[in-house]
């Protein structure tokens, strides 16, 4: 079958649904891939660089499938062949009149922004990873209005504050633009009515802040519900406050099916210092912030400045257009199953279900819904364990008993053992109780890295057991080659492990 990438119809539209470096995966699932003339101009694509991935210019509308970022123009659908399969963003939720169009074409059309978030589609979330790039362009455009360092300074000219960043709405887009106000030095806060997302803001370095209302409670669905009265009235006197304390205040929140919900009031917006930036991100579902404009940047009469645009993924049209094309490869690799050139929609498959708008003709809109839960499923309820049996304190004669043996037995063997054996003892069980307390007692989370500390330990141990492993008894060597072997495991593995832990913060 015939790849076609689309020229986007839509004014202003800087990205393109593939670039040079998805052809070839495409190419690779059996696909041959035509791209309209000038396709990628606008997101720094020329036609040879198309051209040199192994796709040809040509009339890409008459595909078998269809590439496009937004909904292509009325006259690009009637070029489409009736068996083709068009894929895009048509917004089917938000759009009845484009379900309805698209309802009157013979085709299959799929709608990439129907994808459902659950751990098997993230690869091809385009919501995700367009609202990533459009969470650390929204910082970059505060950055660019607001016109001084994020970063505080001391300077021999003098001191410059660091600027205060909020961030309302923890979720992808508002994650992503605490990372990016934070690296940039500003002093990043957030807030979520999830309270599950608070050690994703602390490990971006931002601070979050909680609302104390009995309505917070862990989401069952990974997305927020509306919420209450309680909650509302909390949230506004701490988004008050806050507004009148931060420089940059970048809203993000969302409630999915419900228009976003007001979190900025005009007066809030009043009580803002001059300078000051707010940026709307939900601006095209009617706004987190009274008075924001949709696509716009507006100055309020206290020197306040609101950013609106709706277009923040396309400000970044290279990046955005590579992000989308992977996820539009990754769908066109679960939908050839055999790699063999062919599209095949399995209509038993909850993925290509949720994404269908019409298939061949037929409306298929709206789909089943898909649990998404980000939460795992309550377990059934489990019959109530047997009550174990309480073990009896020990009384003190036996206790009393226990000791005497014990000391017994220690007097014996200092009596009997050879002479080098107590000094070893008497270090081997010093090395068991504080190993068992300084050990033992760290956390979880840490046992990983402290692996790869007791590298040190297990390396004395390969010594010591090198130096025996010759010794005349059997025994010994044997002990000795065992514990050669466990330390080597320990050591490797430690390295193998702080490998990986490094690599995790390695930038190239
Ligand atoms: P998401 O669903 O991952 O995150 C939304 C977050 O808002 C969730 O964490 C939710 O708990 C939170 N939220 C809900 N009610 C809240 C409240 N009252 N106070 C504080 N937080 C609340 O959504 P995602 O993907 O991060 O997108 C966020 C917004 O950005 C959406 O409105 C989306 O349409 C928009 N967006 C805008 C773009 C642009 O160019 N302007 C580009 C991409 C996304």
């Amino acid at each position: 079958m015939i790849v076609g990438v689309l020229k986007e119809a839509r004014a202003g539209e800087n990205r393109v649904s593939a670039t040079p470096a998805t052809i070839e995966p495409m190419r690779k699932l059996g696909y041959d891939v035509v791209v309209d003339s000038g396709a990628g101009v606008a997101a720094g694509f020329t036609d040879s660089a198309y051209e040199a991935a192994g796709a040809t210019i040509g009339a890409a509308a008459a595909a078998d499938v269809v590439l496009a970022v937004n909904a292509p123009s009325p006259a690009q659908l009637d070029d489409v062949r009736p068996e083709a399969t068009v894929i895009a963003l048509f917004a089917p939720a938000f759009d009845p009149a484009m379900v309805e169009e698209l309802g009157r074409r013979p085709f299959t059309a799929l709608s990439m922004d129907a994808v459902p978030r659950i751990s098997r589609a993230q690869s091809m979330d385009v919501l995700s990873s367009m609202a990533n790039i459009a969470g650390y362009r929204a910082v970059v455009e505060a950055a660019h209005a607001f016109g001084r360092f994020f970063t505080g300074q001391v300077t021999a000219a003098g001191k410059v504050p660091p600027a205060k960043v909020l961030v309302a709405g923890a979720g992808v887009a508002g994650l992503a633009a605490i990372g990016a106000a934070g690296s940039l030095g500003a002093i990043v806060r957030a807030t979520d009515p999830r309270p599950e997302v608070a050690d994703q803001v602390r490990s971006l370095g931002g601070e979050y802040l909680s609302i104390a209302s009995p309505e917070v409670e862990v989401s069952k669905t990974g997305y927020a519900k509306e919420m209450g009265d309680d909650y509302k009235a909390r949230e506004v006197e701490l988004y008050g406050a806050q507004c009148r304390d931060v420089d940059i205040v970048i809203t993000t929140a969302l409630i999915p099916g419900r228009p976003a919900p007001t979190l900025i009031t005009a007066e809030m917006v009043a009580g803002m210092k001059p300078g000051s930036v707010i940026v709307d991100m939900a601006a095209a579902n009617g706004g987190n912030v009274v008075g924001t404009v949709a696509g716009e940047r507006v100055v309020t009469e206290n020197g306040v400045t609101i950013i609106g645009y709706t277009d923040l993924a396309g400000r970044l049209p290279a990046q955005a257009s590579q992000l989308y094309g992977t996820n539009l490869v990754n769908l066109l690799k679960l939908m050839t199953p055999d790699k063999d050139g062919s599209l095949v929609l399995d209509w038993d498959d909850p993925v290509q279900r949720s994404i269908t708008v019409v298939r061949a003709g037929e409306s298929a809109w709206p789909p089943p819904p898909v649990q998404v839960s980000a939460a795992p499923a309550a377990a059934p309820a489990a019959a109530p364990e047997p009550a174990k049996p309480k073990k009896a304190p020990m009384t003190p004669a036996q206790r009393f008993g226990g000791v005497a043996i014990a000391a017994l037995a220690l007097f014996l063997a200092a009596g009997f053992a050879p002479a080098a054996l107590l000094p070893h003892v008497t270090v081997f069980v010093l090395a068991i109780v504080i190993g068992y307390y300084v050990i033992g007692h760290v956390h979880h989370a840490l046992h990983t890295p402290l692996m790869s500390v007791t590298n040190a330990i297990s390396g004395i141990i390969v010594v010591g057991a090198l130096l025996q492993i010759g010794h005349s008894s059997t025994a010994v060597t044997v002990l000795s080659f065992v514990a050669i072997l466990l330390a080597s495991i320990n050591v490797f593995g430690g390295f193998a492990v702080t490998r990986r832990m490094l690599a995790m913060f390695n930038r190239s």
